[in-house]
């Protein structure tokens, strides 16, 4: 059986943790080669695991390990430019979350791995979750009738990480809105089947992150805090229904972590984490919870269902052109903010 050969460029946090675990237990896959700016990093990554190459520059791993594939875990910055020069050496890609920094760039991405032929997805892992796929069929389904509004929340209380860029907006784009309420967003945009956005109105705040310097994921100097410590806003479809989304790094809130897609129809309600169903009337609500499924490891998910559309055997469930899509909603959320007015798409 030949193998399909992956690199790994940025050897970073989910690099170790996810990426290459993940394919090492695949058998139908070798990594092949991992680079890192910082030459050290990944030596000790391609020893650490035993990965056959290492070296700093992702063009010299591109052009000495001839990979089917690659997966980018860099800084939000360095996806467009390494997606861009990968597909053009004909790899299929797996970008990590968010696609990239811009609509502009998220959309070149997409347009150039059609063109090319090529697989170009993207590690939003929580769109693997079996509840999703039950919430989705029942939407398709009509079960919950017409959804008229939708919630989504990734709030922390105290979680501005303490690691990597993430406070750079120069570096990230952003904070916890294109960082891990994009999660929850992509989810919601998903289960809408991508309805066409009229316009988006948006506040954020920076007043924390500015003035403190360390919470329940590490510590940061709040001199160099340049993103959002949180954004709330609205998303207005052409049908005139909605999506309220809210997410915070730190919130002087009771709960330490608090994860939501909310969905409302006429016929029932939903909730995920755990998946609740909502039926009944006036004050006799009454909550239908669904057996615990367990959705196992959603990044392992994401990562098998690349090779599988790979090999052919399935799509990737997270489509290059929803990464543009999502990444267009995320880009007017911010401008909103900044401008303190809605933006119209
Ligand atoms: N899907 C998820 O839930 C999830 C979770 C964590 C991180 N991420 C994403 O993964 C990416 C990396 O995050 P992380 O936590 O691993 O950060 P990290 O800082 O731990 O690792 C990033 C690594 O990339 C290296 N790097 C920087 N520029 C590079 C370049 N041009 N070429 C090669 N290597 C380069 C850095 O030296 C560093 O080792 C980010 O886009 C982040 O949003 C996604």
């Amino acid at each position: 059986m030949r193998k399909i050969k992956v690199a790994i460029i940025g050897a970073g946090q989910i690099a170790q943790t996810t990426h290459i675990p993940a394919f090492k237990s695949m058998e139908n896959v070798e990594i092949v080669g991992v680079s890192d700016t910082y030459e050290n990093v990944a030596g000790k990554v391609a020893k650490d695991f035993d990965i056959p190459f290492s070296c700093s520059s992702h063009l010299e791993l591109l052009e000495k390990c001839n990979p089917d594939a690659v997966s980018v875990c860099v800084p939000n910055k360095f996806h467009y430019p390494i997606v861009m020069d990968a597909l053009d050496r004909g790899c299929h890609v797996m970008c990590e979350k968010p696609p990239a920094i811009s609509y502009s760039q998220a959309k070149e991405m997409a347009d150039k791995a059609k063109s090319k032929g090529l697989i170009l997805t993207y590690d939003f892992h929580f769109r693997h979750g079996t509840n999703v796929a039950i919430l989705k069929d029942l939407i398709e389904n009509g079960k919950m009738g017409q959804i008229y509004y939708t919630k989504v929340q990734w709030l922390r209380k105290a979680g501005v990480p303490g690691w990597g860029n993430f406070i750079s907006k120069d570096m990230q784009g952003g904070g916890p809105l294109i960082d891990i309420g994009a999660h929850m967003l992509d989810i919601a945009l998903y289960l809408l089947d991508y309805k066409k956005v009229s316009y988006v109105s948006a506040i954020s705040s920076n007043l924390i992150g500015t003035k403190q310097s360390n919470g329940l994921m590490g510590s940061w100097n709040p001199e160099k805090y340049t993103v959002e410590d949180g954004l709330f806003g609205n998303i207005v479809f052409e049908d005139g229904t909605g999506i309220g989304i809210e997410t915070t790094f730190a919130l002087n809130m009771k709960e330490k972590d608090v994860r939501a897609v909310k969905v409302y129809g006429d016929e029932l309600g939903a909730s995920l984490f755990p998946l609740e169903i909502y039926s009944g009337s006036n004050r006799n609500y009454q909550a239908v919870n669904y057996p615990y499924i367990s959705d196992g490891d959603l990044h392992n998910k994401a990562l098998e269902n690349f090779i599988d559309a790979i090999e052919g055997k399935e799509e990737v469930l997270v489509k290059a052109g929803e990464g543009a899509y999502i990444q267009m909603i995320i880009e007017a959320l911010y401008k909103s903010a900044e401008k303190k007015e809605p933006v119209f798409l």
